[in-house]
């Protein structure tokens, strides 16, 4: 019914990253296959600032939710 669509629903959002896109957490992090990591455009300066938060940094780091 109408209440199981909306549980479904949001959890899919929260699997996407907990502030859904707003560049305002690191939960969305993920590293990046090496034969995609230069064909992405490059990131933004919030996404860079917020993946200086992030743990575990590497050179394939991105915020999932900016390359979707
Ligand atoms: Fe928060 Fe991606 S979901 S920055």
């Amino acid at each position: 019914g109408d209440n199981a669509m909306y549980l479904a629903h949001r959890y899919e959002i929260e699997m996407e990253g907990a502030c859904e896109a707003s560049l305002a957490c690191s939960t969305c992090h993920c590293y990046v296959h090496h034969d995609y990591v230069d064909k992405l455009p490059e990131p933004l300066e919030e996404e860079e600032d917020m993946l200086d938060l992030a743990a575990f940094l590497k050179e394939n780091s991105r915020l999932g939710c900016q390359i979707i």
